[in-house]
């Protein structure tokens, strides 16, 4: 069963005269009790698919078509009333720059309180408290926190808060937005762990989202690699990254220490993202793919099925090019 369901989905902020192109006709599905890893450089529109699915863009960006179904229920048409009933509740996000998200005049208990009370108002001091203190332990974090301000917390321990307060109200569907990514590595490290354990613990079902593909592969169960706004590359995990199919997708593995051959140099993709304001003939990553010929310049492919995988590339299941497989 589909927890989330994305179909065409588009958005596009405005600056100035100037249409930005974030994510274009995105597919992606979510099965229950998957994780699905999101990866790609930044500024591909990872954390636009995430504000959408919150319903939490900022008032320049428009969803020009799309749909979203996240429990069968239409995320883009729904009233602010229904929204508001769902949200933080049903499912919930860790920010990119969430240390920005607490206010830093009130206590972390306070803050945690009313994110518990503002869905259940009947909850009693004893209940709450109960509450906080178990998340609080899951996340490794001692009681003391809750009397303490944000700005009193080392960067790890803040993301901590920020993860338990993300699953204060028991959501389903949890989306981590580049979560670990402020922190050293021995923190970052810890933290994907106690994420694991919290993953299976609540049965999640989420998105982890990173430019760092090492992160991601830690987390998730399927993969989907986005590059300029668009769907390159999308199934198991193991599959994509043992055998992926998209060039985008074999350099981004190529690129990472782990994961590529051992005493193989690392691979660095030359070139930058396309200007997204600009609108873009053929395939977005043509110019910086080294197998792409005439036709990839001229038509935009569609992500297609192949082989349990979903792909968007002209050459992938095209028997005429086996160069590039
Ligand atoms: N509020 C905004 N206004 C205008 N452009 C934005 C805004 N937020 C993001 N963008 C642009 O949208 C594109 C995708 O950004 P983003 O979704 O943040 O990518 P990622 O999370 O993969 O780094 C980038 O070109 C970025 O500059
Ligand atoms: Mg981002």
């Amino acid at each position: 069963m589909n927890v989330l369901h994305i179909r065409d989905l588009t958005v596009r902020y405005s600056v100035g005269k100037k249409q930005i192109r974030a994510v274009e006709d995105l597919n992606l599905s979510v099965k229950k009790g998957r994780f699905v890893g999101v990866v790609g450089e930044s500024g591909s529109g990872k954390s636009t698919l995430a504000h959408t699915i919150m319903r939490l863009l900022p008032k320049n960006a428009g969803i020009i078509k799309g749909k979203i179904e996240l429990f069968g229920q239409d995320i883009i048409s729904m009233s602010d009333d229904e929204l508001a009933k769902i949200r933080w509740k049903e499912f919930s996000m860790v920010f990119q720059r969430s240390m920005n998200a607490l206010s830093p005049v009130h206590k972390v208990g306070v803050q945690m309180s009313e994110a518990l009370t503002i869905h259940d108002p009947q909850m009693n001091e004893e209940k709450i408290r109960e509450r906080l203190e178990s998340l609080l332990s899951m996340v490794n974090l001692p009681v003391r926190v809750l009397d303490c301000y944000p700005h009193q917390l080392s960067g790890g321990m803040m993301q901590r808060v920020m993860i338990a307060l993300a699953l204060v109200n028991s959501p389903k569907f949890v989306i981590l937005d580049e979560a670990t990514t402020a922190l050293d590595v021995v923190t970052q490290g810890q933290i994907i762990e106690e994420l694991k354990i919290l993953i299976q613990k609540f049965s999640l079902t989420g998105m982890v989202i990173s430019h760092d593909l090492g992160v991601v592969a830690e987390l998730c169960d399927d993969l989907a690699v986005m590059y300029a706004g668009r769907l390159m590359e999308y199934g198991n995990k193991d599959e994509v990254i043992n055998k992926p199919l998209h060039p985008y997708t074999r350099a981004l593995v190529s690129s990472l220490p782990e994961l590529s051959e051992r005493g193989g140099r690392l691979y660095s993709i030359p070139g930058n993202l396309p200007d997204l304001s600009c609108e873009i003939n053929g395939c977005v990553f043509a110019n910086r793919c080294q197998f792409a010929s005439d036709e990839c310049f001229k038509m935009t492919p569609l992500t297609v099925g192949f082989e349990n995988r979903y792909v968007s590339c002209l050459k992938v299941g095209n028997e005429s090019c086996k160069s590039c497989r």
